[in-house]
């Protein structure tokens, strides 16, 4: 399965100059996706997760089909303001500003171990955060993992956990 032709790289997106690749040809392409779930399942599941976590929103994509294929639960790491109940937040620099994202204080117990989802790396600087967060509630995160990676933004120089991806595109 070619995964790669289901992803489509839209030029001059959000900004002028960026090529932004887009996975909802691979989510529309049923045969595709659930061929790209299972090779995730089989690279995340070594790691032995007790629960896999996604990003808000496009992390949520991946990781509740892949938690229901390993047969593991699933926790949303969310932006700000969207959570109920007791909460932890990170705070992380954008290119301009800043941004939050939050967890729910007992989402996941301490030392249970925690795979990430997100549908894309490129600069780290999403996936970083959420594993700062993920720890200050006692996870203990053994890696993070990604349908697309940009290479040449080197992102997974900025995680100190194994960085799984399906694709990865160099320019
Ligand atoms: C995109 C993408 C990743 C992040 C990657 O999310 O889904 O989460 O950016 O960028 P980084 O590695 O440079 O941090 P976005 O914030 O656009 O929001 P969305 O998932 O809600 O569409
Ligand atoms: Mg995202």
């Amino acid at each position: 399965m070619d995964l790669k032709s289901h992803i489509r790289g839209i030029p001059d997106f959000p900004k002028p100059g960026i090529l932004f690749y887009d996975v909802s040809p691979l989510l529309a392409h049923g045969p595709a996706w659930k061929a790209a779930i299972d090779q995730l399942a089989e690279a995340v599941r070594p790691h032995k997760p007790d629960v896999l976590v996604g990003i808000e929103s496009r992390g949520f994509l991946v990781a509740a089909p892949l938690a229901l294929t390993l047969g593991v639960g699933f926790v949303m790491v969310r932006k700000h303001g969207k959570l109920p109940g007791d909460k932890v937040k990170h705070s992380y620099d954008l290119e301009y500003g800043t941004d939050t994202i939050e967890v729910q204080a007992n989402a996941v117990a301490p030392g249970q171990r925690v795979v990430v989802l997100d549908d894309l790396l490129a600069t780290g600087g999403t996936m970083a955060a959420a594993i700062s967060l993920l720890r200050q509630i006692g996870a203990d995160v053994r890696a993070a993992a990604f349908l697309v990676e940009l290479t040449f933004l080197k992102g997974r120089e900025k995680l100190d956990v194994p960085s799984l991806s399906l694709m990865a595109y160099d320019e």
